[in-house]
């Protein structure tokens, strides 16, 4: 059987790291791309040295031509511009609407029939672009947040109760700003709810920092924004499609009628298969998570209109 090949459009910070991660995987070759000239040759060729500390065959190219990831089976996009401190998500709208769409444009022609990855922020605006412009079925263009949200979650709660990240499990919904949703309820350590281990004062304050920690890192890096963790979370996805793990994930997909959303890209819990976005899960919200998704969701309407104003379409 032949190697899968996943074509990763940016090669910056999280590009690089997602490179390496599909690399000790194995989960095939790899073709970095960048607008930078040397960015993506020098990553490959430096990643293409660990191959034999590592043990890992995997090929990995770096290029500046979309003509490389011809018949890619997953593109993952993170090109463009990332967060400095004092900048919200929302801020990197009009510079990466643009480039979104030449790189939507290159995976159209290139790599029409793989399972496309959005990381690039602001997230929900910018796979509803991807979805837009590329035309692909609403089931192969999908957005990386959840995952992330829910996994800052997890090991926030694992380190407050000095548990392993493994006997955490916990969901965040709705967009990928300020106002995600961390949904109480779902959330369970060693299959006992959170609430009834952890006050609900103190759950206020780790929700708090769950929404706020992609902020904290960007504070902290001063020069760009999370990446190790987005890396992880965009491949996790990669590998339920390449191995048809049919897994329950929370991803941004695109919402027909599902939780009274119509036409936006949202995250809610999906599973993830061959078929790439094979079913959405509709999970009962109580009324206060319901409400908060509401208000996430009039936030990310707000950002797809200010992208449609900057891309002057009405
Ligand atoms: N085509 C391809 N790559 C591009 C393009 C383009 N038109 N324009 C910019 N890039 C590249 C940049 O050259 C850079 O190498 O995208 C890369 C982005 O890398 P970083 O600046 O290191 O950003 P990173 O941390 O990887 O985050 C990328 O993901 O999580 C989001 O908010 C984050 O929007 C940001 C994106």
């Amino acid at each position: 059987m032949a190697r899968k090949k996943i074509a990763l459009i940016g090669a910056g910070n999280i590009g690089g790291s997602m490179a390496h991660l599909c690399l000790l995987k194995g989960l095939g070759d790899v073709v970095l791309f960048d607008v930078i000239e040397g960015l993506p040759q020098g990553k490959a060729l430096d990643l293409s040295h660990a191959g034999p500390v590592e043990g890992f065959d995997g090929n990995v190219i770096g290029t500046n031509r979309y003509d490389d990831i011809a018949a890619a089976d997953v593109c993952i996009v993170t090109a463009g511009i990332a967060r400095k401190p004092g900048m919200s998500r929302d801020d990197l709208l009009g510079t990466n609407a643009k480039i979104m769409s030449s790189v939507a444009e290159g995976i159209k022609k290139h790599a029409p029939d793989s399972f496309v990855i959005v990381v690039t922020n602001p997230l929900d605006a910018m796979v509803t672009l991807t979805q837009r412009l590329t035309g692909f079925p609403k089931n192969r263009v999908v957005g990386q947040s959840g995952i992330l949200d829910s996994s800052r979650y997890r090991s926030f709660i694992a380190r407050e109760l000095n548990v392993s990240v493994n006997s955490v499990a916990a969901m965040v919904l709705g967009g990928h700003g300020d106002d995600m949703v961390p949904i109480r309820s779902t959330c369970l350590v060693g299959g006992v709810p959170v609430e009834k281990l952890i006050p609900a004062k103190r759950l206020d304050e780790i929700e708090a920092r769950v929404r706020n920690a992609g902020g904290e890192v960007v504070a902290l890096l001063k020069t760009g924004s999370a990446y190790f963790s987005p890396a992880s979370a965009a491949i996790r996805m990669a590998e339920a499609y390449l191995f048809d793990k049919k897994e329950i994930l929370p991803c941004a997909a695109m919402l027909e009628g599902e939780y009274g959303v119509n036409g936006y890209y949202f995250c809610v819990p999906v599973i993830i298969g061959a078929g790439g976005v094979e079913k959405i899960i509709d999970i009962n919200l109580s009324a206060n998570d319901k409400k908060a998704f509401d208000e996430s969701l009039n936030h990310v309407k707000d950002t797809v209109q200010a992208m449609n104003r900057v891309l002057g379409v009405s």
